[in-house]
């Protein structure tokens, strides 16, 4: 039985910043941002929305009514939770309004969480094949002002439904999780952004590729020759290039030269919008998916997911018959053509209206929030 992605939707804010303009402020060369680190603009996330609300506006945008009749189980993957006991889930399957006989849970190992989710929704549906997940893979990437991690921030919302006899993308073959112990980024319980090592991430993230790669090509005597394009976890786009040049050098035969095509349009994406921590692998996904014109029904993807602290893990899928009709309902172009620039004092601005851990009662201005699932504020300590 196949077992993959059936529907793939994204959300980000309609708030974007430009990059260049954060280089001015921080008198930075620009071409450090566009190029070296290989980001243009970054989603600003207004204080009226938290993963919740961006996972909820994500899975609202490809839900029909009779998906949501049939969806048995909503696992929210996030590492930018909002509550430490109660799972993000649950509000969000309040919102989708989804059957109340539903299981919901969230799960968490830094940005890897989205495949765990994936892999815990592939052995639901094949105890019971009738079963559909709903994944929610939804992160606010913060660093802090003036930080070297600004630049990689970001955030937004994938939502995926995972089925039998799936129309987007058929998750085949070994999958090659990897794990150590490493404190490469991490964020304790009292800080709202993050902490980073961050050279050493980026060459853990490269070592974790490389065994994980290594081993599946011994488990499966497939070579790069056998993939149609290979996809990463995407912190900021050049930890792809990064990533592939580790395994291909300077290679220049012509699937070599594709694997370098494929790997641009996988990029496009997250160049405009930044780091989804948890969802980024799966917008490389729909943005190889919506980008690339060398891409055909019954070619292999290879995804590296990477979760820092550590787990990797690589793995396959086979892209199905009516893969290109799916995605093409994400309506992603839209989305991120209709967003509109903050300067930088307004990014600032909003940066510290988040809800902090400590407020009690907020009430947050929705005037300039006219999204379908909007955060109202916090009441005795409850967010609404
Ligand atoms: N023109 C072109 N390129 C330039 C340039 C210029 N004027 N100036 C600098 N560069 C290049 C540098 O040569 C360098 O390129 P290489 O990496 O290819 O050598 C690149 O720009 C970055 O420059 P620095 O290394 O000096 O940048 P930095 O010290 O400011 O830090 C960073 C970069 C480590 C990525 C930092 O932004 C960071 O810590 N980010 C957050 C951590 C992160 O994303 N880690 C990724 C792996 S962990 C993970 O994947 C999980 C996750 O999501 C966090």
């Amino acid at each position: 039985m196949k077992i993959g992605i059936d529907k793939i939707g994204f959300y980000t804010t309609p708030l974007y910043l430009d990059l260049t303009e954060l280089a001015q402020a921080r008198g930075v060369d620009p071409n450090k941002y566009l190029i070296g680190i290989g980001q243009e603009k970054q989603a600003v996330i207004p204080p009226t929305q938290d993963i919740v609300t961006m996972g909820a506006n994500a899975a609202d945008r490809i839900l029909t009514d009779e998906d949501r009749k049939q969806i048995s189980t909503i696992i929210v993957a996030t590492e930018s939770g909002i509550d430490n006991s109660k799972a993000a889930a649950i509000y969000v399957k309040e919102l989708l309004q989804l059957d109340p006989f539903v299981r919901a849970v969230e799960v968490k190992e830094a940005c890897y969480s989205g495949t765990a989710a994936l892999q815990f929704a592939r052995g639901l549906i094949s105890l019971n094949p009738d079963e559909k997940v709903l994944i929610i893979a939804a992160d606010i990437a913060r660093y802090g002002l003036e930080t070297s991690g600004e630049v990689t921030q970001g955030g937004g919302a994938i939502a995926m439904m995972i089925s039998a006899e799936p129309r987007v993308l058929a998750i085949d073959g070994p999958s090659v999780p990897y794990s150590e112990d490493v404190m490469d980024f991490w964020r304790p319980l009292y800080a709202s952004e993050a902490l980073v090592d961050g050279k050493y991430s980026t060459s853990v993230y490269i070592d974790f590729f490389q065994k994980t790669w290594e081993r599946y090509q011994t488990l499966t005597d497939q070579t790069l020759s056998d993939m149609a394009a290979m996809i990463f976890h995407l912190p900021f786009t050049k930890m792809g290039k990064k990533a592939l040049d580790a395994i291909l050098g300077d290679q220049n035969d012509p699937h070599s030269v594709l694997m370098r095509t494929q790997l641009a349009a996988s990029q496009a994406l997250s160049r405009q919008v930044g780091n989804l921590y948890t969802g980024s692998l799966y917008l490389a996904l729909l943005s190889l998916l919506t980008r690339s014109h060398n891409l055909q029904s019954g070619d292999r993807i290879g995804l590296f997911s990477y979760g820092s602290g550590a787990q990797g893990e690589f793995f396959t899928g086979i892209l199905q018959a009516d893969f290109k009709e799916m995605v093409r309902q994400a309506d992603v172009e839209k989305l991120i053509m209709a967003r509109k620039q903050v300067s930088v004092p307004e990014y600032e601005r909003l940066f510290r209206a988040q809800i902090g851990y400590n407020s009690k009662n907020v009430f947050l201005d929705l005037s300039q929030d006219h999204e379908k699932y909007v955060l109202q504020g916090q009441q005795d300590q409850k967010r609404v």
